[in-house]
């Protein structure tokens, strides 16, 4: 039997980041050009149930078995077997790949744990809704960081644009111009787990200070929502810029992070933030699509690792 595929995309937060583990609303979009791989084929040689698990990219190779049960890809198997009412697995090897950057703020955990969710339940007869496959990546999103808001494997469990508030339907939005963005790695690593507790602790600490900012965000990702659905992206890139003065408010940028931020402005760009946890990782700029070449070559002449533009379709 030919291996079984399945694919999921990376994402970026337009805004909102941090401010949606606190309730607030943020707007993500899913980024195409990167994205995580799953392959599973039958090992009929095996004994009944050995599932070896294979990541060349981490030079991973092992049993299901010697997992940590906490583990993202173990939590995976459990929730889908629960899921689709299975108690035994055929012998199995799955082998995950991505081009996702780890520790970049553009959802690679998430991605991979959607991939496995398709691949898996494709594999054993009944591919899982787009809403299974994205309660099941939450559930190993606690894996990274305890308290996740549920807006990266909604955004790319759906792949579309996302208007995303915790415990609230989700809005998919229809957004009235295709946008572009280029993403600029500032190649510091970020760890959304660390960087959420450190924001949480000063959130405890002084919240007169940072609950305040926290609910600026909050209307910021309001009125990015109406700048989208009427296509008015002047309005959306001076929304985006604010968002990131915000998350230097909040402790969260990083020197690097600024610097390109600043530099992209200058290369022409209607706004631009960090995003995703931040403290590293990428930031993004919002560009006319004609503009998307040089703010890359300036973001990469500025000391940022690597670049993606992408454009977000209408929808
Ligand atoms: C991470 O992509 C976005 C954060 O807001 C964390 C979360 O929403 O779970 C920083």
């Amino acid at each position: 039997m030919p291996a079984l595929y399945a694919y999921a995309p990376g994402k970026v937060i337009l805004t909102g980041e941090h401010a949606v583990v606190y309730d607030q609303p943020a707007i993500a979009a899913p980024v195409n050009e990167v994205r995580a791989r799953a392959a599973i084929e039958a090992n009929p040689d095996a004994e009944t149930g050995k599932v070896r698990i294979i990541a060349p990219d981490i030079s991973l190779d092992t049993s299901l078995g010697d997992m940590p049960a906490d583990h993202p890809i173990a939590t995976v198997f459990r929730e889908v077997k629960q899921e689709l009412g299975i108690d035994a697995l055929p012998a199995l090897t799955l082998t995950v790949s991505s081009t996702i950057p780890i520790a970049a703020g553009l959802g690679s955990g998430a991605a991979i744990s959607v991939a496995v969710s398709r691949a898996l339940s494709a594999f054993l007869g009944t591919p899982l809704s787009d809403e299974s496959v994205s309660r099941i990546a939450f559930e190993t999103d606690h894996y990274y960081h305890g308290t996740p808001s549920g807006i990266d494997n909604t955004v790319i469990s759906y792949a579309r644009l996302v208007f995303f508030t915790r415990g609230k339907p989700i809005e998919m939005l229809t957004n009235a111009q295709p946008f572009t963005l280029v993403i600029a790695d500032s190649g510091e690593k970020s760890l959304t787990g660390k960087v959420v507790h450190g924001l949480r602790t000063r959130v405890e600490i002084d919240p007169q200070r940072y609950r305040p900012v926290l609910e600026k965000i909050g209307t910021i990702s309001q009125a990015a929502r109406d700048a989208i659905l009427e296509g008015d992206m002047i309005r959306l890139g001076i929304l985006l810029s604010d968002n990131h003065f915000q998350l230097q408010q909040l402790g969260v940028s990083s020197t690097n992070l600024d610097q390109l931020v600043r530099i992209a402005h200058e290369a022409g760009a209607l706004g631009a933030k960090l995003s995703g946890a931040g403290s590293g990782g990428n930031m993004i700029a919002l560009v006319k699509s004609t503009d998307a070449h040089q703010v890359a070559s300036a973001l990469l002449s500025a000391g940022a690792v690597n670049t993606i533009v992408t454009t977000v379709p209408r929808s």
